[in-house]
């Protein structure tokens, strides 16, 4: 769906939307005010944000279908739910074209509501072969109409964020025989022509590097393993160390020998949700060419149970010299990221990594659906993440870590081992890949298991990928890591 802006209503929008903020009097610009009035007052449309009233009017000989939608008080969350309602309303309602009328409501507001209407409208229908024409989306596009001479600017920075956040979806929502190492590295190819460096190292080169944790988890599948990684410097070589994020892209996870029950399995097809979204960021900061130097790493393996797939004892050397038994060959994303922020830090010197997971079910236990775990060696980073979590949408939640977390990881026999006791799952997988963070480096990690799928809609998705983590890193690094 394409969003537009301009200063008059579009002569082939079938739909208009007028907006109504809570309570507020329903008087459109339009001859049949007083009908309009009367059917909200007997529908009890009161301007709640996201609700809607759908009705027709007549203009001369021409009838007009209008869209009443609440925009509550003007939030940036209300004008969100408001702008995905329109779109939950109208994708498939046979509208092509739907202009909203802006009047009331500032640009940054409108922006909101434009952002949230196209996130609503992303949809993968790329296997759906019987589609009835009544079940393919009509809307083609949304014109906001405002005479903010500030809108169009917003827009074009809102529409960034959604390609970016767009990307993530479909790399989450493809399957596992579809998206898979190689395949994941060629779908970001095309961000080259973005101004983005890409790099990709292949089994080879992760062996040559001592890479023995990835590479276990690797080597029970077929698919070759991928370290990728992006880089964006719009500073033009002003801020030399780059923010590095690093994402865990377990392409499909069964578990591996440890492996896991039937039911659900299904769902590990989006385990490379965080992969997901620092390849997401990286798209929406380039397109919208920030003014920052940023890394998106990417550890891309497939955890299958194989002749050839790790033993559970088996014990593994990392890049970084460190050991590890390997307890359970399911607790394979931390031996991800383990070699990931190794590599990352001895390659671009970061003073500030974040890795993205969807590394413990322990999370989804804790915060269910509604934040995602964050945890850091530094309040400071940690604080600006819960922030922009916040101003963003992407809510996160922080939780302690500690040396007595981290004494719960000790093996007998090597350095540490890959699972802790049965409790604290989500804390002592943060301790391991603290243990791969270099003294001096501000680190979060983020544990997102239960944010980047959803069973049910929610404010500006379907069900499905939801694209989370794009919005609160663009936010970061909008606040804090732009020149
Ligand atoms: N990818 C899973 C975590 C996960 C589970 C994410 C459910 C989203 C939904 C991860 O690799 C895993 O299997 N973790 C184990 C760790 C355990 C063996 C210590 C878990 O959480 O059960
Ligand atoms: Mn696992
Ligand atoms: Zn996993």
């Amino acid at each position: 769906m394409r969003i537009l802006s301009s200063a008059t209503r579009p002569a082939e929008a079938q739909c208009l939307v007028f907006l109504f903020a809570k309570d507020a009097a329903v008087t459109p610009p339009i001859a049949q005010q007083a009908l309009v009035r009367d059917a909200a007052a007997s529908a009890r449309f009161a301007g709640e944000a996201g609700s809607t009233l759908d009705l027709y009017v007549t203009e001369g000989e021409k009838v007009v279908r209008l869209l009443l939608v609440g925009t509550g008080g003007k939030s940036t969350t209300d004008m969100e739910k408001a702008g995905a309602a329109i779109t939950a309303r109208l994708l498939t309602s046979g509208v092509v074209h739907v202009a909203v009328d802006g009047e009331g409501h500032d640009a940054e507001a409108l922006s909101h509501l434009a952002l949230a209407a196209q996130l609503r409208s992303w949809r993968i229908d790329t296997y759906r072969t019987k589609l009835t024409e009544k079940q393919k989306p009509s809307l083609a596009s949304l014109t906001l109409v405002s005479g903010d001479a500030a809108l169009p600017g917003l827009l074009v920075e809102k529409d960034a964020l959604a390609q970016g956040i767009m990307f993530t979806r479909e790399l989450v929502a493809e399957p596992g025989n579809i998206i898979y190492p190689e395949s994941f590295v060629a779908r970001c190819r095309s961000l080259a022509d973005l101004g983005i460096e890409i790099s990709v190292l292949d089994e080879k080169d992760m062996a040559a590097l001592g890479m023995g944790a990835l590479l276990g988890v690797a080597q029970g599948s077929v698919r070759q393993p991928r370290l990728l990684a992006l880089r964006w410097d719009g500073t033009g070589g002003a801020q030399a160390k780059p923010l590095c994020f690093v994402g865990k892209g377990v392409t499909f996870d069964t578990g591996g020998i440890s492996l896991k029950p039937g039911p659900g399995m299904e769902d590990m097809k989006w385990d490379m949700g965080g992969a997901g979204a620092v390849v997401g960021v990286m798209k929406a900061l380039a397109l919208r060419k920030a003014n920052a130097h940023v890394v998106g790493i990417c550890g891309l393996v497939e955890n299958m149970p194989d002749g050839n797939a790790q033993r559970p004892g088996d014990i593994v050397t990392t890049m970084s010299g460190q050991t590890v038994e390997v307890l359970n060959t399911d607790a394979e994303g931390r031996l991800v990221l383990c070699d990931a922020v190794w590599w990352a830090q001895q390659t671009y010197q970061p003073d500030t990594l974040i890795d993205l997971a969807t590394l413990t079910g322990a999370m989804i236990i804790s915060l269910g659906h509604e934040h995602g775990g964050l945890f850091s060696n530094d309040d400071e980073l940690a604080d600006r993440l819960l922030e922009a979590g916040k101003a963003s949408g992407d809510k996160l939640w922080r939780f302690p870590i500690s040396e007595a977390y981290d004494k719960l990881i000790d093996s007998p026999i090597a350095d540490m081992k890959n699972i802790g006791p049965r409790f604290a799952g989500s804390i002592t997988a943060a301790q391991f890949i603290k243990r791969y963070i270099k003294d001096g480096v501000k680190w979060a990690h983020l544990d997102i298991a239960g944010m980047v799928w959803a069973d049910k809609p929610g404010l500006t998705w379907d069900k499905g990928a939801t694209g989370f983590g794009v919005r609160v890193l663009d936010e970061l690094v909008r606040r804090h890591y732009q020149g």
